[in-house]
């Protein structure tokens, strides 16, 4: 593993973090076992992952916490969030903390590293700053959370609005934000401004659908080229992207998804998102990997570099419990 400092925060974090959110939600989404997503928490340990992003939308913080519990606790980076868009736009004061208080109960410990404010879309940005950050501010002097952070909500936000003020206001320490191969816009939007600023960056989206999904990478390329966005010849392909596997290039569209974000000046933590042990192997490898050839990175600034908003889905949070039993 390699490790980098999360901007101003100056916590050593591993450049691929675990999410426990998203499609997969370690693997629970699929209806699999909490067993199995407690082994695929401590198999990222194990490969030397200590950054592990859950939130209380998610369902997975309890999970996070007995999977962890064996570990001395500042061997762990627990980043959660408070559920500011998904079921409650109008988060008041009094909400925020009593969610803080339920993440720490339910992660079984006495301290998160990174509470951030959960998909804040930019409508409800000044209500984030003025009355929320205050108030979380304070909890964090009690020693509840280490450090204040905000997610965007990248389906709703593609022009990273909110990421783009929150790196400037000086109250965020860390921003999670969306950036992949057709989805380039933070290059020129954030990161100048992450870096001028310190703040630190956990990368969502690298892969998603988009690019797990074949037949979701061609249903969007033949969209993009009807409305005359990218080239036809990339809708009259049944593998669009197999430009980039090539001797000394990618081996496949994850591995070269995960690769073309790990190097972008300004990303500090990759998240990964995985209920299948194999996918936690080659993705840790993946971001390990040295950087596309320029040729293959010069070709997706130009094909794609124009895109916006493009493979933002969003899951449907709610799901069965989790069985007990082996996966
Ligand atoms: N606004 C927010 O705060 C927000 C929004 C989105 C995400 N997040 C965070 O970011 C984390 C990462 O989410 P993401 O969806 O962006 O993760 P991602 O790593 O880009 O995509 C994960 C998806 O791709 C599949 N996949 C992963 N590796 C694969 C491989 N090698 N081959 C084929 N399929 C593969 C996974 O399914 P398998 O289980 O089959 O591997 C899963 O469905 C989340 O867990 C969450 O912590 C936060």
């Amino acid at each position: 593993m390699e490790y980098t400092t999360l901007g101003r925060t100056g916590l050593k974090v591993s450049v691929a973090g675990l999410g426990c959110g998203g499609f997969s939600q370690l693997g629970l989404a699929q209806g699999k076992s909490e067993a199995a997503a407690i082994d695929i928490i401590r198999q990222a340990v194990d490969f030397g992952v200590n950054l592990f992003d859950t939130a209380a939308a998610y369902g997975t913080e309890e999970v996070l916490g007995k999977a962890i519990k064996s570990m001395p606790r500042e061997n762990v980076v627990i980043c959660t969030k408070a559920p500011f868009s998904f079921s409650n736009p109008h988060s008041t004061p009094p909400g925020i903390v009593s969610s803080l208080d339920n993440s720490l109960r339910q992660l079984d410990t006495d301290y998160i590293d990174v509470y951030q404010l959960h998909g804040v879309p930019p409508s409800a940005y000044d209500h984030a700053l003025n009355e929320l950050a205050p108030v979380l501010l304070r909890e964090k002097e009690k020693g509840k959370l280490r450090h204040l952070g905000i997610t965007e909500t990248a389906p709703h936000d593609p022009e990273h609005k909110v990421a783009q003020r929150a790196a400037q206001d000086g109250v965020w320490e860390v921003i999670m934000l969306g950036f992949h191969m057709m989805h380039q816009n933070a290059r020129e939007r954030v990161f100048p401004l992450t870096r001028a600023n310190e703040v630190g960056t956990l990368l969502m989206f690298a892969v998603r659908n988009i690019f797990s999904q074949p037949e979701r990478l061609r249903a969007t390329l033949r969209d993009l080229a009807a409305a005359g966005e990218v080239p036809q010849w990339l809708a009259e392909t049944p593998d669009p992207l197999d430009f980039l596997i090539h001797d000394g290039g990618a081996s496949t569209v994850p591995d070269a998804a995960y690769r073309f974000v790990r190097h972008e000046p300004g990303v500090d933590v990759v998240l990964f998102g995985t209920g299948n042990p194999a996918h936690l192997r080659t993705n840790i490898a993946s971001i390990l990997k040295p950087p596309l050839p320029e040729a293959d990175r010069q070709l997706l600034a130009t094909l794609f570099g124009n895109l916006v908003g493009i493979g933002l889905d969003a899951p449907h949070l709610s799901r069965p419990r989790p069985r007990a039993s082996a996966p």
